[in-house]
């Protein structure tokens, strides 16, 4: 079985160059990841070159609408979906706010929409203010307080012949346990109930595959996949055929910028090409120069991360099994993504998160908006909230074990 070569991994991200990059183990990566040097230079080239409005006949803007297509069509190539049924928008709360207005239609006076307690807020509030807006119901999928895991029986007992969307996340940026969602979507298919599915924490760990889910919505954010600052939404097309265009009125018969209301970040756009850049280069180190689509080589790759990752997330586990504090979600590696969070009955996590600064590893506190499920499972104090440690595939073994260390003495203290 091959291994990913962090090495050459590091190497194509330009922050493991400079001086901080290197001292500090950076373990926030689910809050945004660090930016892969192909997805840099292609964002240098844009603004360097032709940051200009696209799409005129002039070669300047004639290349700035080049590149952007070309970005386009590579997250369209990397996600194997048509591309008619892919927005680009800021980013995933935009995305999904902008999709629950556009909902409006199918949400109303007597029908029902389901959100998961375990979700991020920006796939529970808008849907909860359309609610509110119609006059429909929102019923809340509970999570189980201890485990913060939802129960397929649960879900069962919520559908019903009135329930027209059901909104879940593919794991939660909390506990990092992954959710079944074509069991959930089967469910929910008895009732003609539309999936929503939230891919963000799930994306930089695992990438999607489209192709094996059965959804009518789903959304990640690349700068949590070593991307620019965008959002990713794909709606399937009998859905998007349901849904109130929120675009210009001249832009509604383009499928693809029906749920766009324009003005988007032309440059960050571009600058996606360099995911499908940085895909390529770590594919063809690891398995050569064949070719093959490149959602193939995405998803390839995705599986030495994810491999890679779990080793980190093991050790990591292992030691804080032995350490004083409440591990929230799963304590082993089980069914699961590299996202680890913890509280201490004795140190705050404000103090474990900024001691651990100390030891040059970055991690973070709070309640990272999913406030709902961190409420349900008991933290009291939601500001100072839970410590996440999250991993990505260029973290190194010696990152963790600093983290350890750091989260020995402080606890001891
Ligand atoms: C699970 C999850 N969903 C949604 C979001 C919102 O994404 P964005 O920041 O692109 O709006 C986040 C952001 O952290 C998240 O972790």
């Amino acid at each position: 079985m091959k291994e990913l070569d962090i090495d050459f991994v590091r190497k194509q991200f330009p922050v493991f160059n400079t001086d901080l990059g290197r001292k500090v183990g950076f373990l926030d990566n689910a809050g945004g990841s660090y930016v892969a040097g192909a997805v840099i230079d292609r964002l240098t080239d844009f603004y360097t070159n032709y940051k200009v409005q696209p799409y005129g006949a002039n070669p300047i803007s004639n290349r700035a609408g080049v590149a952007m297509d070309e970005g386009r069509s590579t997250m369209v190539a990397l996600l194997n979906v048509p591309s008619d049924l892919l927005t680009l928008g800021a980013s995933s709360t935009q995305n999904f706010n902008t999709l629950t207005i556009a909902c409006t239609p199918l949400v109303k006076r007597g029908t029902e929409v389901i959100v998961s307690e375990q979700d991020h807020e920006s796939n529970i509030g808008g849907w909860e203010r359309l609610c509110q807006r119609q006059g429909a119901t929102l019923k809340f999928w509970k999570v189980d307080p201890k485990t913060g895991e939802l129960d397929l029986n649960d879900l069962e007992a919520l559908l019903t012949p009135q329930t027209v969307i059901l909104c879940v996340t593919q794991s939660s940026n909390i506990i990092g346990t992954l959710n079944p969602i074509n069991d959930i979507a089967a469910l929910a298919r008895r009732t003609n109930t539309r999936v929503v599915v939230d891919g963000v924490s799930y994306a930089p760990h695992y990438w999607p595959n489209l192709d094996e889910l059965d959804v009518d919505a789903y959304v990640f954010s690349t700068y949590k996949t070593y991307g620019t600052h965008q959002g990713v939404m794909v709606v399937r097309e009998d859905f998007l055929e349901e849904l109130e265009p929120q675009s210009h009125f001249f832009n509604v018969p383009y499928k693809n910028k029906r749920l766009d209301a324009a003005g988007p970040d032309h440059a960050a756009i571009a600058a996606l090409a360099g995911l499908g850049d940085y895909f390529s280069t770590v594919y063809e180190h690891h398995f050569g120069a064949e070719a093959v689509p490149l959602h193939v080589k995405a998803r390839k790759v995705a599986d030495l991360m994810h491999q890679h990752e779990m080793k980190l997330c093991h050790y990591l586990l292992d030691h804080l099994r032995e350490l004083p504090v409440r591990i929230f979600g799963r304590p082993t590696t089980e069914q699961r993504e590299a996202n680890i969070v913890f509280t201490s009955s004795t140190v705050s996590s404000k103090a474990l998160a900024d001691g651990l600064a100390q030891y040059d590893v970055a991690a973070k506190n709070g309640h990272f908006y999913a406030y709902r499920l961190l409420e349900a499972m008991g933290v009291e104090d939601l500001n100072d909230g839970v410590v996440r440690i999250s991993l990505s595939h260029y973290n190194t073994r010696e990152e963790v074990e600093r983290c350890v260390v750091g989260l020995r003495e402080l606890l001891s203290n």
